[in-house]
Order: C-alpha cells, then structure tokens, then sequence
C-alpha cells in the first residue's frame, strides 16, 4: 500500500465514522460485550486535552446499576428542581435557534408529534432521563480547577468516544440533559466535590425499527462558519 492509498483509507474511514453516526434515541436491550466497552475506551482515551491532563472520569453502568439509575433519576426529576454543575445555555438566538428549531421538528416529527402538544413532547424529554432504554450509560465529569478549558478537553474526549463506539457498531446518545441534574448524580455515585458533571452518553445497540432513529440532521455550509482572510 502507499502512503497515497493509506491516505485515502483513512479519509474515507473517517469520513464514514462522521457521516453515518447518529443520536440514537431508542436503544436494544442487549448489553455491549465488557471486552468492547473495554476497547471503546481505550480508542477515547487517545483524546488530546491542554497539556495533556485528560480531566476526563467516566462512571459507567451496566445491568442493575443501568437500572437502579433509571429509576431513581426519572423520580428524581419529576420532583426536584435542576441543578446542572455548569450553566445553561441562557437563550438561543439568530442562527442557533433555527438549527435548534429545525433538529427539534425533525426530533417531534419522527414520533408524530405535532407542534404543541405539550404532554407528548413532556414524555418525549423524560425519555432522555429514562436513557432511551439503553443498557449502559457513562456520566463525564471534569476536574473544577481546570475550569472551562477541562470542560473542552471533555468535549472532545465525548467526540471520541462517539466515534470510538460507531467504530464498534456501537450506538450511543451524547446527554447534557443528564448534567441537569448534577446533584443526584453527585450523590448517586459518591462524585467528589472537586468534580463538576459534564454530560452523559447512553450507549448500546440500536433500535433501527424505531422511528426516532430514522432521522439525520444537516450541518451548515461551509460559508457560514468560517470567515477566510488571505491578505
Ligand atoms: C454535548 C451534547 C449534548 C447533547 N445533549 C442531548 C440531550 O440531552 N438529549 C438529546 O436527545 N440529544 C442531545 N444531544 C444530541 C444532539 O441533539 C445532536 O448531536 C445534534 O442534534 C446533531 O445530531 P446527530 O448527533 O444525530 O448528528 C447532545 C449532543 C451533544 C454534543
């Protein structure tokens, strides 16, 4: 092989890492083998952080402990308000509330739920505390002294452990609403107070007979998010 061809295998098998992964919002019960999980991680932990700090600490669940958090989380927050380690975005505006707008239409649309219906779409949000059903869920949490740049290198560790799962025919659903509740998870797994809760990624194998599957959302163009400057 030369290096012309190995160049294009690996763009082709990045590209197809990037393109065909997907939030997956129904999950099979079946559990993920601990040798792939195992291998899953090993992949992300190849993830570059500022001076190579890896803030990154997973807690992840399997079989009873999956759930336990389930239903200890869905009572939690039908009855307790948020409390997420980092804040919220404050609002969406301009750009971000129609790219927002459009992935929760596709979102609704999928499950046929229309515009307005309050009680569906309730139910369709408490699915996230629920973990889509997935088998295993794996809570992020950063360093609070690395501030926002842990956070980052936190982001990118989620990216490659999306990619990593998609590589191993893993599906998984990256879910800052889990951070919401930071507090319960602190308690829930005995998370140091010098931790701050990032998100979590549900993972297993996917439903693709569900209909909330089916749906893929679009990227911008190019145009729109970089600003060239050649003199
Ligand atoms: C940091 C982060 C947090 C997210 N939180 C949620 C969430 O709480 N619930 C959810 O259903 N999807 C969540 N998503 C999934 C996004 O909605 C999804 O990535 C986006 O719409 C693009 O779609 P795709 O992942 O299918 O390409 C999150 C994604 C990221 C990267």
């Amino acid at each position: 092989m030369n290096p012309t061809s190995i160049g294009t295998d690996l763009h082709e098998a990045l590209n197809r890492l990037l393109t065909e992964r997907f939030t997956c919002r129904q999950f099979r019960p079946d559990p993920v083998a601990a040798t792939t999980i195992e291998r899953l991680l090993r992949l992300a932990q190849r993830t570059p952080s500022w001076c190579n700090t890896q803030p990154w600490h997973l807690h992840i669940t399997e079989g009873a402990a999956t759930e336990r958090l389930r239903t200890e989380l869905l009572a939690h927050v039908q009855s307790h308000p948020a409390s997420p380690d980092f804040p919220f975005p404050a609002q969406y505006t301009g750009a971000y509330r129609q790219r927002r707008r459009e992935c929760g239409l596709q979102l609704y649309g999928s499950l046929g739920i229309a515009k307005g219906d309050q009680e569906r779409t309730l139910r369709q949000l408490l699915r996230n505390f629920e973990l889509f059903d997935a088998p295993h869920v794996a809570i992020i949490t950063t360093e609070a002294d690395l501030g926002v740049y842990g956070a980052v290198d936190c982001g990118l560790y989620i990216n490659s452990f999306l990619l990593a799962a998609q590589s191993l025919g893993v599906a998984a659903a990256p879910q800052a609403a889990l951070a919401t509740y930071s507090d319960f998870l602190r308690d829930h797994f005995d998370i140091p107070d010098n931790r701050r809760v990032v998100a979590g990624i549900s993972f297993g194998y996917p439903d693709h007979d569900h209909p909330v599957n089916a749906f893929r959302t679009t990227r911008e163009e190019l145009e729109n998010v970089v600003t060239w400057h050649t003199a």
